[in-house]
């Protein structure tokens, strides 16, 4: 390893966004370095290849470099150490760029005029105008990438987790710009990626626009079971800080957005086929699941008969592109209604996979489970869970009836009809839980084993 491997291969581990976390590193490598802005202070994009278990991840490093002893205090944070960098001759501090307003000022007049940097390419969306000389600030609800704030005008999200292709966000979100539910797309940034030997165009970071009045879905939701676990004697309708109407709401710019997609994207209808092989990889996962977590076996009966019943729905499935991912941290309410983010997918899986149409009532089943989470996650540990659990099961049915009633009312399926495949959905969400936090939260694993629990006992 180069002494910059070296050094990543202890500085990756500790980010945030570093999905092999508690997984030995067999190896670093930095698989491609394009230089951006050349000199000093220099920033270099990295695509960094992490070995683990025998398998390649590829991360985005956006790393930059200054004369040793010259980084600002404000920086020192995001120091990853002191090496030679190729083709430099001299030893340099090298550290996380996205962290340098400096630098990362010169991304945006990039995009903005749509530059080429050797061989990264800036886009500007045809029909956008781009305000420049903003200085940028890392979003501190950083999760799987890291996302800069200009001003109060855009979020340049930079990927992380990279994978040869055009990232769904941008490809989707693109394909919803003007939907009011979606926050408007500026430009991206993309360079070549080798996939089988082939040059791949793959889309390195999303410029979008900035929702000044945005508040986080899962902190309103949490404030308002707060509320009622301040009084748990009044019913969650009657509450002060009643979530049912922003639920409702949420439900109908769900399914707009839904018609949105599969107006300007491919649609298609599941074969009986494809359905067996869907409900083959739910069973897939429950078998794994129940390996590495023993206490799903009692419910398995109850899951292997729901996946069945889901490969013999006889009714036609449709299929489009869907979020992929979608909870409540993944919508804020601004001052003109909800608004959808990150519709990546799942960062761990490939492109490819992702792009793969879905039913929206993954995403429906999604939401759903978050309403779970959202009505528990306060109560674990506490003196008080079992006194309040039927409360916070009152509050979760309460809102998910709202988001099903929403999504109904805003032309999407009704999800109460579908409840052979809404239920199979949930189940293979909630199983996918289960192995989450067995592996990283095993305090929350109640969550998801409970409502398999009260699922299995109210299947018919
Ligand atoms: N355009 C935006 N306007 C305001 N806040 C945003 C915007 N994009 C992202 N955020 C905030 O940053 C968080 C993380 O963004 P997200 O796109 O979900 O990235 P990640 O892939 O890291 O989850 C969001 O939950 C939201 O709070
Ligand atoms: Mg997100």
């Amino acid at each position: 390893m180069t002494q910059l491997e070296e050094l990543l291969a202890g500085w990756i581990p500790r980010q945030r966004w570093f999905a092999g976390k508690g997984i030995p590193i067999e190896k670093v490598v930095v698989e491609a370095e394009h230089s951006v802005v050349p000199g000093e202070p220099g920033m270099r994009v990295l695509v960094v290849d992490v070995g683990q278990r025998g398998s390649i991840s590829r991360y985005q490093v956006l790393l930059g470099s200054r004369p040793p002893g010259t980084l600002r205090e404000e920086l020192t944070h995001a120091a990853i150490g002191v090496c030679e960098l190729p083709g430099h001759g001299t030893a340099c501090t090298v550290y996380d760029a996205a962290h340098d307003p400096e630098l990362t000022g010169l991304l945006l007049e990039r995009i903005a005029v749509g530059a080429v940097s050797g061989s990264v390419r800036f886009h500007r969306l045809p029909g956008t105008a781009i305000r420049t000389g903003l200085r940028s600030l890392v979003l501190t609800g950083e999760q799987s990438n890291t996302s800069l704030v200009y001003g109060e005008d855009y979020v340049l999200k930079t990927f992380r987790r990279l994978w040869p292709g055009r990232n769904p966000d941008l490809e989707l979100t693109s394909a919803l710009s003007g939907c009011p539910f979606v926050a408007r797309p500026h430009g991206w940034i993309e360079a070549d990626l080798t996939d089988d030997g082939q040059a791949v165009p793959t889309t390195l970071a999303m410029l979008q626009q900035y929702l000044r009045s945005a508040t986080d879905g899962w902190a309103l939701a949490a404030i308002s079971v707060r509320d009622l676990y301040a009084a748990p004697d009044i019913a969650p309708g009657e509450a002060g800080g009643d979530f049912a109407g922003e639920a409702e709401r949420l439900g109908a710019a769900t399914a707009s957005v839904h018609r949105a997609l599969a107006r300007e994207l491919p649609t298609d209808v599941l074969t009986p086929r494809g359905l067996r092989e869907l409900a083959g990889s739910m069973l897939d996962r429950l078998r794994l699941a129940i390996s590495e977590v023993p206490e799903l076996a009692p419910y398995a009966g109850a899951l292997r008969t729901a996946y069945e019943a889901f490969a013999r729905v006889e009714e036609p499935l449709p299929v489009q592109r869907v979020h992929g991912d979608y909870h409540l941290g993944q919508v804020v309410r601004t001052d003109s209604g909800w608004v959808l983010l990150d519709f990546e997918g799942e960062p761990a899986a490939p492109v490819g996979e992702r792009q793969r149409p879905s039913s929206p009532l993954r995403d429906v089943a999604g939401m759903l489970r978050s309403f779970d989470y959202a009505a528990r996650h306060q109560l674990i540990g506490k003196a008080c869970e079992k006194s309040l659990a039927p409360v916070a099961r009152a509050w979760a049915r309460r809102n998910r009836e709202a988001f099903c009633l929403g999504y109904a009312f805003g032309g999407g399926v009704n999800p109460e009809k579908y409840q052979t495949v809404l239920r199979a959905f949930e189940y293979d969400k909630a199983v996918y839980e289960v192995m989450y936090e067995a592996r990283n939260r095993p305090s929350w694993l109640r969550i998801p084993l409970e409502s398999i629990a009260a699922l299995a006992g109210a299947a018919p």
